[in-house]
């Protein structure tokens, strides 16, 4: 999705805005040096550590590491994903989106008519369950109390086809916004009809809390049981979740969420006191799903029916959740007492009990080798490599980290013999294995870091320069990076950082924004040329001993003996810097 917001947009955007201003704006600076400090907003801290550059355009806490550029301070601290936080930025900005970006982001030019009339629909929604004694008897027996009812901004649609439309769709243009907002439907023979007719209603509000469509429950027997709002320019099932708005003041203080399946559920939940459920849109768990709830919060519980459906949904969300469980993140799998859902478990059992099944749910290992273990005889000799080989596919999933090297450890699988399976599977699938990237040599860490930090000093390295054939480690980021700073002059740090985020340098990029090295804080551009030279140095001994290795082996070409000649003799000191 990111890929659709242009770089050359990114960059105009971080330069046209001012992460101190953002920042302030949620979390109060104080002025330190060339810098700005506060106390971590990530984490509990009573000295400030956490430090904003505005010169880098870059914030970083040497407290607990997190970083990032403006629009990564959004992503963090509202919990937005990369679009919505571009989006956000370009608003404040002043800056209109490209056009490209409209996929990404869903601005048709009018999603404010929408937001309006959803507004509008919610409000009629609930004047009219306060008129409706059959549908307040109806929550009143599902045991909903007229607080908890209001606190979800629950309504009633009454029995009729057209009161929303006559309402709100008084002109043709007002009747098309109903009909975009999948509030109404559009007729055959022209005009429209209410979509929700006779239900229990219950807004879906957005990560921010704006209404983007709703769920209806039949009050009576009827089909289909819950009638929800079709996709629409605002609304994306796969993305909403429902609940977490209101909850997400409860959900980060407990530091985990439970994912329910319904919408009663999550209200049933928040009834007796537990506030931390929300629940998926009567689809399947998607990893934009995950990624939304792990931003806010490390551990995401899985709820599900004790029944077979139950344990296929788990599965399936078990696939999801793996390559998403970065360090640091948890997922657990809870399975409910057969013929039970949250709602009714609750009641039976209250807060407490509840909250304790949540806390004693399975975890991803526990679960994932059940599972694979009921499918092999685990007697047979045989049997813990056979496990090993069906855990295989799982695990190439799971980032490197703890709980994959816990997962390892769990099938007493060396890290040999997982790398031997990884192949077998590579070779299976016709993937190539992912190393990732070479780490740099120190030195050109130190290189990379001044280009990042300092990005002005590319000036300082002439287009000549004798790195050129050079295959040291980080050497290939190096050049990048030259050449991305060469192609855009005024770029600065937090740019850089954005280009790379989708790129698999993305982690070492950030992490040498941060760095604090002497070298890279006084007389820069000295250090620089300093640093520049070793490279040289090292890259001439590297080719100096490639050379005489190949000559000892199989001899020199006139024009490689030249070379090494050339090279032996070469003043080093020069390497290609322009003196400034
Ligand atoms: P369930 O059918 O499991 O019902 O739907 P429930 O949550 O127990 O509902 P109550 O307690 O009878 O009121 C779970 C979820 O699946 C979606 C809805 O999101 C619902 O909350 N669903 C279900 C639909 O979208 N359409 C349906 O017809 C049924
Ligand atoms: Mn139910």
């Amino acid at each position: 999705m990111a890929g659709r917001i242009p770089k050359q947009f990114i960059d105009e955007l971080l330069l046209r805005s001012d992460i101190v201003e953002v920042i302030d704006a949620c979390v109060p600076l104080k002025k330190a040096g060339k810098d700005y400090k506060a106390c971590c907003p990530f984490h509990e801290e009573k000295t400030p550590s956490f430090t904003v550059s505005s010169a880098k355009q870059f914030y970083h806490c040497f407290g607990c590491g997190a970083h990032g550029t403006a629009i990564g301070f959004l992503m963090e601290y509202e919990h937005m994903s990369f679009p919505e936080a571009v989006e956000e930025l370009a608003r404040r900005a002043g800056l209109s989106l490209p056009k490209e970006t409209e996929g990404a982001i869903d601005r048709s030019e009018s999603t404010a008519d929408l937001l309006g009339v959803l507004e509008e629909a919610a409000r009629y929604y609930r004047t009219q369950l306060r008129e409706t004694p059959r549908a307040i008897a109806y929550l009143k027996g599902r045991g909903i109390s007229g607080d908890v009812a209001g606190g979800f901004a629950l309504g009633y649609a009454p029995d009729a086809w057209d009161n929303l439309v006559r309402l709100l769709g008084k002109t043709p243009a007002e009747r098309e916004v109903l009909i975009r907002a999948g509030l109404a439907i559009r007729k055959d023979a022209g005009g429209c009809y209410d979509r929700f007719r006779d239900r229990v209603m219950f807004p879906i509000h957005d990560y921010r809390g704006r209404i983007v469509g709703f769920g209806g429950r039949i009050i009576d027997k009827g089909e289909p049981k819950y009638l929800n709002s079709p996709e629409t320019p605002l609304f994306h099932k796969g993305r909403e979740l429902y609940g977490l708005f209101r909850a997400r003041d409860s959900i980060r203080k407990a530091g985990r969420v439970i994912v329910v399946e319904g919408y009663m559920d999550v209200v049933g939940l928040a009834q007796f006191g537990v506030d931390i459920a929300v629940a998926t849109l009567g689809t399947a768990t998607t990893r934009e799903h995950l990624e939304r709830l792990f931003r806010f919060v490390p551990e995401v519980v899985f709820c599900f029916d004790g029944d077979r459906a139950g344990r296929e949904a788990a599965w399936r969300a078990l696939e999801i959740v793996l390559p998403v469980l970065h360090e640091g993140r948890h997922a657990a799998f809870m399975f409910l007492p057969e013929g039970e859902d949250p709602d009714t478990l609750v009641q039976k059992e209250g807060k407490e009990r509840f909250l304790g099944r949540t806390r004693t749910a399975m975890t991803v290992p526990d679960f994932l080798f059940k599972g694979l273990a009921e499918q092999v005889d685990m007697t047979r000799s045989t049997g813990r490599v056979q496990l090993a080989e069906l855990a295989q596919p799982y695990l190439s999933k799971v980032p490197a980290g703890l709980l994959r090297d816990a997962m390892l450890d769990r099938l007493k699988l060396s890290p040999a013999m997982h790398e031997k399976l990884s192949a077998q599977e590579n070779r299976h699938t016709g993937r190539i294995a992912n190393l990732g990237p070479k780490r740099p040599a120190p030195i050109m860490r130190l290189a990379v870091a001044f280009l990042v930090q300092h990005p002005e000093l590319a000036a300082h390295i002439d287009d000549s320069l004798s790195l050129q054939g050079s295959d040291l480690p980080g050497m290939p980021l190096f050049r990048m990076l030259l050449g991305l700073i060469k192609s855009s002059p005024k770029i600065n740090t937090a740019s850089i950082i954005e280009h790379f985020r989708d790129s698999e340098h993305k982690h070492s990029i950030s992490r040498l924004a941060a760095w604090r090295h002497s070298a890279l804080e006084h007389d820069i551009v000295a250090e620089f040329q300093g640093v520049l030279t070793q490279i040289h140095r090292t890259a001439v001994r590297e080719k100096i001993d490639t050379l005489l290795q190949k000559e000892k082996i199989s001899g020199l070409t006139s024009a490689e003996k030249a070379e090494l000649a050339k090279l032996t003799r070469l003043p080093v000191e020069k390497a290609g810097i322009t003196p400034h």
